[in-house]
């Protein structure tokens, strides 16, 4: 094909492609950039407008979101509400996020959880929450969202009927059920489509009972909430989105109508996400799936060692559950895979949890999870440590417990590393 037969394909070649094939192009018109095959980075703080009447007309639907029609030109005004990398990342990951209309980057999962809450919620509402949930939404919801008179309660454990009492306990004021599956960091698995349900038959102030999933750990390539009803989805794209520990940020998915909202409160609050930052999202997401599924094989090696060795007492991670779990009925309904992190328990406590963690060669002793190279750390002691000890107590997140995340190392050198470590104990 030649010339203007073949102008534009990349735009056609599109709609019917696979999520792999679509996020190469998705979002991106190199017709606009000099044919730049990738992706190019706008490190600009504000956009000219052709005219004054351009400048009144983006502003007019950037104030208004409700006039807005399909087709309108929003324009670029200035990248503290929008900024061209922003929208490539944001097109990008709804080829991943399966189901969703629109997409919010922020420059953090925190900054995506709060956004969404204060975006959506008001004084006097309710938002019910698996526990646990990752530390720093434990401490969000419960020190600075009841500071705006928005109150959480949490439920544990993944009984529907537990759920059902505490909205019903709350009727009227639950707004949002927020569940984080699997959860951070004891992989217990909550049945979204469950929740869902439960949620459909209640009605808010607001409309109706929202359900959001942080879905972190298993998503974009292993679990799909959207599929089983939820109204939205939350991340921290620092983890596998990023994949490489190497920068902060966050999305919020969901319909267009909620997006809208977020988005609008993005802009005010000033939660935007610098144009290297997106950009340095776009190019991973070109490679998550395949940074997952690698990760989450090698991961099942290192769980059966794990399980086999004397000094650890038990091994929570999804591809181990046992038909007679009731987990395995829920991971086989909406998981298609496992991922790659692993919590485990060893012999002893805090004292021989860190003789593991302060011997470890190959795994690092840091924080946060999802990245290429192998992330371990203390739950109680680190991420987790301003949860309150009764809620601890109550979810199993001892001083025994140890965190991992399994990177792209040979899994040989991380079993023998992680054996010489437990050794000590
Ligand atoms: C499940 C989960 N959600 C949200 C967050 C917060 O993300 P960030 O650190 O990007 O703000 C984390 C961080 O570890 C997490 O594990």
């Amino acid at each position: 094909m030649h010339g203007d037969n073949k102008k534009n394909w990349w735009k056609s070649a599109l709609p019917n492609c696979q999520p792999q094939t679509r996020v190469l192009t998705a979002g991106y018109d190199p017709d606009l950039s000099e044919m730049s095959a990738k992706v190019p980075i706008f490190p600009t703080s504000t956009f000219l407008f052709r005219t004054a009447e351009d400048g009144e007309r983006f502003f007019y639907l950037q104030n208004n979101p409700d006039k807005r029609t399909p087709g309108d030109d929003l324009g670029l005004i200035y990248s503290r509400m929008n900024n061209p990398n922003m929208e490539i990342v944001e097109d990008k990951m709804l080829t991943q996020e399966l189901g969703a209309e629109a997409a919010a980057v922020l420059p953090s999962g925190m900054s995506a959880i709060s956004t969404m809450c204060l975006a959506l919620l008001k004084p006097g509402d309710y938002i019910i929450y698996s526990a646990p949930v990752y530390g720093g939404t434990e401490h969000f919801f419960h020190d600075i969202l009841s500071k705006f008179g928005i109150h959480a309660i949490p439920v544990y454990g993944p009984d529907p009927a537990e759920y059902k009492a505490a909205i019903d306990a709350h009727k009227d004021n639950v707004a949002m059920v927020f569940i984080e599956t699997p959860a951070n960091p004891t992989m217990a698995q909550t049945d979204i489509e469950a929740i869902v349900q439960l949620a459909k038959k209640y009605k808010s102030a607001n409309g109706k009972v929202l359900v959001v999933s942080d879905n972190t750990f298993l998503g974009p390539v292993f679990q799909h909430p959207f599929q089983l009803g939820v109204d939205l989805v939350v991340y921290s794209a620092t983890k596998f989105l990023g994949g490489h520990s190497d920068l902060i940020g966050g999305f919020v998915l969901g319909g267009k109508d909620l997006l809208t909202k977020v988005k609008s409160f993005r802009s005010v609050v000033g939660a935007t996400t610098d144009p290297f930052c997106c950009w340095l999202i776009s190019r991973s997401l070109e490679t998550v799936e395949l940074r997952m599924r690698k990760c989450a094989e090698n991961a099942m090696q290192i769980a059966e060692f794990l399980v086999g060795h004397p000094n650890v007492t038990k091994v929570i991670y999804p591809g181990l559950l046992k038909e007679n779990d009731p987990q395995c009925a829920i991971f086989k309904k909406q998981c298609s895979g496992p991922g790659s992190l692993i919590s485990f328990y060893v012999k002893g406590g805090k004292k021989e949890a860190f003789e593991v963690l302060n011997h470890v060669k190959i795994c690092r002793l840091a924080v946060s999870l999802g990245g290429t190279e192998t992330l371990i750390e203390h739950p109680r002691r680190h991420t987790h440590a301003s949860v309150p000890e009764e809620m601890c107590q109550k979810v199993g997140l001892t001083d025994s417990m140890i965190r991992i995340s399994i990177g792209l190392e040979a899994p040989i050198d991380l079993i023998e590393d992680l054996n010489q470590a437990l050794n000590r104990i």
